[in-house]
Order: C-alpha cells, then structure tokens, then sequence
C-alpha cells in the first residue's frame, strides 16, 4: 500500500470513527423499533408486512405510491384515506380501495409524517427471522440484530483507526530510514492532517486518553440508548371511538371485570365486545358530551343497530347484519416470548388492577401507567395492598421486583386455598420451609417466581 493511501485511509477512518460516535448510531435503529411499536398498535390488526391479509401487505406500499408519483400523497392515506379518495387527486388510493372490495381503512389523524415514515420503514427493512422457531411472527423483526450489525461496524472502525496510527508511526519511520539511506534532509511536514499524525504520533499517550474518553462517553450514551429500546410508559394510542373510563368506570361505577370479563379465568383480561356496550347503549344514543351521539353512533354502526327503529337490522333470514368491527389498538403489548396470566396475578395473588394499570378510573382511553404514578397511588390506597415499585412497567426488571417484594399469605390458615396446599408442601421441604422461618416472608420469589420458564416460553 502507498504511504499516502494509508493516510487517505486513515482521514476517513478517523472521519468515520467520530462520525459514527456523535453522529447517533442508533438513530435508524429507534425509527424501526418506534415503526414496529406503531405499526403493531395501529396496524397489525388490518396488515401483515409481507402477505396480503385484511389489507394489502406494507411491504413495498412506499414504493408503489412513489412509482405511480404519489410518494406524498400515502401520508394523506394514511392519515384520512376517505378524504383523499373523494379529493379524487390518488390514482392509487382508488385503485387499492377497488382492489380490498371498497374496505374503508381506519383513519389516523395523530400520524406525523414521521410516525408514518417510521413503520413504512419498518415495514421495508423487516426480515422474517430465519431461524426455525415454533413461534416466530410477522411483527417479531430483526431491528436486533441491525443494532448488532452496527456495533461491529462501529468496533471494527475504531480497530481501523488504532490500525492506521500505528501505520502512520511506522511510515514516519521508514520516511526517516529511506531519506537516511539516501542521504536527504527530512523536509517539514506540511498538510494539517500530517502534523496531526505527527502531533498524535508524538503526544500518543495524551491522543490515546482523549481517544478512550470519547469511546467511554460514546458507550454510555449507547447503553442509555439501549436501556430505552422497549420501554413503553405512559402509552396511550388513539382509538376508533372515543371510549371513555372515567365516565364508565369512573362516574358509573361500572366494575372493571362487567367489561373485560376474562380477566380472573384466563391468561387475557380481554376486551369487550360490542354486545356488552349494547347491553346499555341500545337505548343510549347520546351523552352529555357534545360528541358523544356521534361517538355512540359508531357503536351502532359497528353492532347493526338502527337506533331509529330500535332494532338491528336484519336481512331476509332474521340474521342481524353487523357492521365492520371495532378495533381497538393494544396499549399493553408484553413481546411473544413472555409468559403473563392475569388469573393468576388477580385471581391466586388477589392483586389490584391498580399496582399494574395505575387509576384507570381517571383515564379516559386504555392506558399504560408510569411506576410513578402508581407510587403516588400507594399511600392513599391502604386497602388495596399496593406497594411500590422502582422499575419501569412491563419490562423484565419491573416483574422480577415485584415477585421480590410481594410478601405472600401462605399458612394453614391462608384465605386462599391454593396456598394452604403451598404451605402443605413446604412443610414436607425442612430445607426451604427453614428459609422462609427464618425472616418470615414468603414472597412469589420463593414459590418460584424468578425461574426463568415460569416466564419465558
Ligand atoms: C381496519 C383495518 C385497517 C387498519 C387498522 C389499517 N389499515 Fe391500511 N388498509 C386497510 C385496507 C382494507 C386497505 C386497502 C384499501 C381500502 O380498501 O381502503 C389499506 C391500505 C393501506 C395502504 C395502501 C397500500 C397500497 O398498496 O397502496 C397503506 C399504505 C396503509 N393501508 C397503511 C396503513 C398504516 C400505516 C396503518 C397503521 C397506522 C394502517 N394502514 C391501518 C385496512 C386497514
Ligand atoms: C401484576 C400486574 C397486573 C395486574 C394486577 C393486572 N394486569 Fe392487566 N395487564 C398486565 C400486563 C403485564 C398486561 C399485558 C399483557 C400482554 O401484553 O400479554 C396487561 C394487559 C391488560 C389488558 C389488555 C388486554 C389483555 O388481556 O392483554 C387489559 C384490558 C387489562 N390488562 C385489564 C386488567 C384489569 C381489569 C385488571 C384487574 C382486574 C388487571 N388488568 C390486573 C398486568 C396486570
Ligand atoms: C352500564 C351501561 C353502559 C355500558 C355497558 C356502556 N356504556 Fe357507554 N355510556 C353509558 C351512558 C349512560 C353514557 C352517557 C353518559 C352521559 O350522560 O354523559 C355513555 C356514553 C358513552 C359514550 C359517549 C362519550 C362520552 O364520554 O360521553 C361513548 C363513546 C360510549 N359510552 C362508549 C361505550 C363503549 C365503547 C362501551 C362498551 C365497551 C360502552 N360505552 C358501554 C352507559 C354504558
Ligand atoms: C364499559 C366497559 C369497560 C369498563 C367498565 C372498563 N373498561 Fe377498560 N377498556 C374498555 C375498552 C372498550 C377498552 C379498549 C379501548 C381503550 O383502550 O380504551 C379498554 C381498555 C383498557 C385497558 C388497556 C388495554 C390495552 O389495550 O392494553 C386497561 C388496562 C383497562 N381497560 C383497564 C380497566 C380497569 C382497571 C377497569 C376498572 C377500573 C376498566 N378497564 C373498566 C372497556 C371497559
Ligand atoms: C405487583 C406485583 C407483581 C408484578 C408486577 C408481576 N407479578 Fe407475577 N406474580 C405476582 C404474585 C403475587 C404472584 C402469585 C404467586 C403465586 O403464584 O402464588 C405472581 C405469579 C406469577 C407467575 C406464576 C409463578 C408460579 O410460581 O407459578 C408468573 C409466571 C408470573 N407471575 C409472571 C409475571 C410476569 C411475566 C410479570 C411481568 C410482566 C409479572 N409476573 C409481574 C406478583 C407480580
Ligand atoms: C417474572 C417474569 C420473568 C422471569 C422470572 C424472567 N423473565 Fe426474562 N423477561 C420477562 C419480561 C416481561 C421480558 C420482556 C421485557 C421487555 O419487553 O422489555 C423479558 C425479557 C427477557 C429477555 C429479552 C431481553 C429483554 O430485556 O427484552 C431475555 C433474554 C430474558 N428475558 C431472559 C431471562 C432469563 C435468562 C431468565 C432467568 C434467569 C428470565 N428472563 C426470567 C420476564 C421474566
């Protein structure tokens, strides 16, 4: 290699290098995993990325519109796709609206054009996981291991750099040993990058300390990142109708459990369908909210309800004809590889729906609380046994400490059944029940609560 080559080399290298360290490596990361977040609250019901499904696939969608040279035009789309059809100025949007049989797609007025630019990519850079797992899915995207690929190039960067230092030392010296052996003066160095080169050449232990300075501060700032990815605290998505638990739960006292009413028998709380709104809402068609008849009249819609003749609408065989579903997004998405029940958090650990949702009452939409808020909640609710928690909600660390601290009623004379029949069994275990008399709490930890396969799949 010519010696001046390894210092072109080496400008890009340290160019790149310091590029890579504050220039936010992981800033295309965030879109995707933001995309991902986005797209399984709002769009996974409708769309799968790369099959066709109640929607056409995402995949690709950007590109489509870009070719028939209406890139802009797909945020309208997405935001209002009924406005830009009747606009009539999207060839596409007819085209697709045609083609899924005239489905009206839900609208999402709260979209900037960069949440939509966030899932169209991605949708456009997920790749189906390649190994052979029994529960791989469509929104489980390798965004990880994009984050894994730039690491190494970030590593191999700074493996070029020390790489091409040391080549520079070795060039000076064989310049001195050449211009030697020919007798020459040893001319100044004039380019600043030379006197760089020579500067860190000379001064290398000082260049090697700021070096490692800004590798550490490039770190940190990483593993902040990277402890963010996931987190999703105080998440509200919009809705389709405006459904409103403060009302509900909160002015009418309607029990958590009238609506989502799996909760204390399955794995899911559940949603409700619109039976259960109908149950009230065939003959409530307005509320005091100046938006609510409009609000109700999508339940309608959705149920088959004409509240004009104060029936459903029946075709010719007496079957009512309902009308397109409700879909409502998910706010609480644990990812697929965790294992929760709710009968056995609410139902066997008798714990309120407030330590992990916070005051649903006081909320209008589904929510995911903040531990803050949940804390704040702690003192004022004595009755409820809350206890206070430090780490984020619905991640690993925030499960693992409450199984920590969760003291458990386990006795002969326990409330609950299940766990007379627990401390049946730990009689018959001297080694562990010793443990447990010795501080005197029993708390989901002990019963197992921290194996990872009680959790994991
Ligand atoms: C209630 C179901 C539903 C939901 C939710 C939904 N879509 Fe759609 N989407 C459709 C249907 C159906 C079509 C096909 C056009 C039509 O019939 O309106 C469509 C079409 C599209 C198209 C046009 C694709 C093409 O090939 O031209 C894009 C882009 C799109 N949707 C994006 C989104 C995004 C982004 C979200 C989430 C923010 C979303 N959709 C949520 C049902 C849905
Ligand atoms: C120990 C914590 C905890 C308690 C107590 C709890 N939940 Fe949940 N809840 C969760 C978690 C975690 C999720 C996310 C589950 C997932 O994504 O698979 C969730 C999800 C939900 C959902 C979304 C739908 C679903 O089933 O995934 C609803 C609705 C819900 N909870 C209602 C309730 C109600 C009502 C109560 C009280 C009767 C309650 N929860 C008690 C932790 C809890
Ligand atoms: C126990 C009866 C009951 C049930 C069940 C019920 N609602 Fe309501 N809902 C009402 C009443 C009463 C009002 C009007 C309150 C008022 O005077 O403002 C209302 C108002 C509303 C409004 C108007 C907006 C607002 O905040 O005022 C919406 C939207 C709504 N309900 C949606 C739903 C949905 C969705 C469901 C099912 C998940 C449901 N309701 C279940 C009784 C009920
Ligand atoms: C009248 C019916 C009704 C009642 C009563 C009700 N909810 Fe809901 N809840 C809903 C509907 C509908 C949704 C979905 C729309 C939304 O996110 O607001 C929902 C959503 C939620 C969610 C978010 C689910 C998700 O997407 O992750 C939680 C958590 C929740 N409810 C908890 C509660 C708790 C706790 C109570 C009692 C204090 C309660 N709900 C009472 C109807 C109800
Ligand atoms: C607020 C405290 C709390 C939080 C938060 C919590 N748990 Fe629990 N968990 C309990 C209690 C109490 C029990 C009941 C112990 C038992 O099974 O007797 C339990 C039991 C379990 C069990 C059954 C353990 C067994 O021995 O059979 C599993 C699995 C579990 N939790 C998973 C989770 C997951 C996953 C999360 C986080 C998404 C979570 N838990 C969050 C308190 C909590
Ligand atoms: C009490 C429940 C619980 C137990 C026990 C548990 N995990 Fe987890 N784990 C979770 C939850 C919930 C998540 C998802 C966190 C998120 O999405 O941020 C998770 C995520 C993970 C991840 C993915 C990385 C991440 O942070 O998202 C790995 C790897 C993992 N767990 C390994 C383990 C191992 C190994 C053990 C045993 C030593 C274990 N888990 C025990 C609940 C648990």
């Amino acid at each position: 290699m010519k010696f001046h080559s390894v210092k072109k080399l080496g400008i890009i290298c340290l160019f790149s290098t310091v590029f890579a360290l504050f220039a936010n490596p992981f800033v295309a990361q965030e879109d995707a995993a933001a995309g991902k977040e986005l797209f399984k609250a709002n769009c996974a019901s409708c769309h799968k990325i790369d099959k066709k499904s109640t929607g056409p696939q995402l995949k690709g969608a950007k590109q489509i519109w870009a070719d028939a040279g209406e890139g802009e035009l797909i945020y309208e789309w997405v935001r209002d796709n009924g406005a830009l059809r009747s606009s009539g100025k999207s060839k596409r949007a007819a085209a697709v609206f045609a083609e899924f049989n005239q489905q009206a797609m839900t609208t999402f007025p709260k979209l900037s054009n960069e949440d939509i630019d966030n899932i169209l990519y991605y949708a456009d850079t997920y790749a189906p996981p390649v190994e052979e797992g029994p529960v791989a899915t469509e929104t489980e995207a390798g965004d990880t291991d994009k984050g894994g690929v730039k690491m190494w190039l970030l590593i191999l960067g700074i493996v070029l750099l020390f790489v091409t230092f040391a080549a520079l030392g070795v060039r000076k010296k064989l310049a001195y040993i050449a211009a030697a052996e020919r007798g020459e003066e040893i001319g100044e160095e004039k380019s600043a990058m030379d006197k760089l080169g020579a500067w860190i050449y000379k001064n290398w232990l000082f260049a090697l300390l700021i070096f490692v300075v800004v590798l550490f501060a490039g770190l940190a700032d990483l593993m902040t990142r990277l402890a963010t990815i996931g987190v999703y605290e105080d998440y509200q998505p919009s809705q389709v109708v405006a459904y409103d638990h403060s009302l509900h739960a909160g002015t009418m006292e309607i029990d958590c459990r009238y609506c989502h009413n799996s909760v204390e028998k399955s794995k899911h709380a559940g949603l409700p369908t619109t039976n259960v709104c109908m149950n009230c809402h065939k003959v409530v068609h307005e509320s005091k909210k100046g938006t609510g008849a409009e609000e109700i009249a999508k339940l309608h819609a959705a149920a088959g309800f004409d509240k004009d003749l104060g029936d459903y609408v029946k075709d010719a065989d007496g079957n009512v004809v309902e009308g397109k579903p409700i879909v409502w997004n998910k706010a609480h998405n644990l990812p697929d590889h965790v294992f929760f029940s709710h009968k056995q958090h609410v139902k066997v650990g008798g714990i309120d729906c407030m330590q992990c949702h916070g005051d649903v009452k006081t909320y209008t939409l589904g929510r995911v609380s903040t531990t803050a808020e949940i804390n704040a909640l702690v003192a004022d609710n004595s009755d409820k046994g809350l206890i206070e928690l430090t780490k984020p909600i619905l991640t690993m660390g925030w499960c693992i400490e409450c199984h920590d601290k969760k003291q458990i009623e386990v006795g002969p004379d326990a409330s609950n059944p299940y766990y007379q029949e627990i401390h049946e069994r730990l009689t018959l275990r001297p080694d562990v029940y010793k443990n447990i008399k010795e501080d005197g709490m029993v708390t989901v930890q002990e019963l197992g609560g921290w194996e990872c396969a009680k959790c994991h799949y």
